[in-house]
């Protein structure tokens, strides 16, 4: 049996923020996508094993609601966050900075802001660039209706863009509890925290001209059939940073840790191992 996860709030300038974390030795960052909590990470559970695990709400989300910081909730904000949270957390040594999805763009943020804490960069289902205008007029646009309409809203507009379109049948209760847990994490987001987040994604910059600079070892990694930020996305940036390299996971989606979770962990662990930062 692998290590559990314990729970409990950290202080960081202005609130508090729920963290979980199980493991010890090479500090393990997860941070989530939008608009999920740290539980999109059940899968990465047994790496504790080997690494100290750090999974945190983020600011507004899971247990993290009510008790955030005030103030604009930046993609910028929400990686000085995970620093900040590193601080009081007493890690000292770089860590393993990994995110997906939001959480990816959080990571590259904390690389670009703070390069002196991160040892290695995980980039899961996420990109680079910047919303189209398009892309930031349906993001407002959803922002609103989840204000009329609430959290439901959200859950079905993401649930079945979030996960590859097809599985195994063998897979199916696999697949049916997947979707109740990603739609048992929106509805439990606070619409406030849903709208603040959907703009911050909306107002975030392009990170391309950044990425190109990240001297930490770095995997992406991508579902084959990632429908939000799919397989090109992670090429590009393979392209450009100096030292990435790419997985693509098979039947997968945007949401490959969770979908496969022992691929994603054992590329994770031999990443790590090729990158000369061992586990323990
Ligand atoms: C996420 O999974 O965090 C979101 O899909 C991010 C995005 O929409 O850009």
């Amino acid at each position: 049996m692998h290590p559990p996860l314990l729970t409990h709030h950290v202080a960081v300038p202005g609130g508090r923020l729920a963290v979980h974390s199980s493991g010890s030795g090479l500090p393990l960052l997860l941070l989530h996508g939008f608009p999920l909590d740290h539980g999109m990470w059940v899968g990465q559970a047994p790496l504790a094993e080997q690494l100290r695990l750090i999974v945190p709400d983020q600011r507004g989300f899971g247990g993290s609601a009510g008790q955030e910081p005030e103030g604009p909730a930046s993609i910028a904000q929400l990686a000085d966050d995970a620093v900040a949270l590193l601080d009081a957390l007493h890690v000292g040594r770089p860590a393993v900075i990994c995110g997906l999805s939001m959480g990816g763009y959080v990571a590259q943020h904390i690389a670009a802001r703070h390069p002196e804490r991160v040892a290695a960069l995980v980039l899961v289902d996420t990109k680079l660039e910047a919303d189209t205008p398009d892309a930031r007029a349906v993001r407002l646009d959803l922002a609103a209706k989840v204000g009329r309409l609430g959290q439901r809203i959200v859950g079905e507009a993401m649930i079945p863009r979030l996960l590859a379109r097809e599985f195994p049948a063998a897979a199916k209760a696999e697949r049916m509890a997947i979707e109740e847990l990603l739609l048992r994490t929106i509805l439990a987001q606070p619409v406030a925290t849903i709208q603040a987040a959907l703009h911050a994604l909306a107002d975030r910059p392009d990170m391309t001209e950044a990425m190109r600079t990240v001297t930490a070892p770095t995997l992406l990694v991508v579902g084959a059939d990632d429908q939000i930020t799919p397989p090109a996305c992670l090429e590009a940036a393979e392209a450009i940073m100096p030292r990435a390299r790419l997985l693509i996971v098979p039947e997968a989606g945007h949401m490959a840790p969770l979908e496969q979770p022992a691929v994603f962990n054992a590329a994770l662990v031999e990443f790590l191992r090729e990158a000369a930062l061992p586990p323990a």
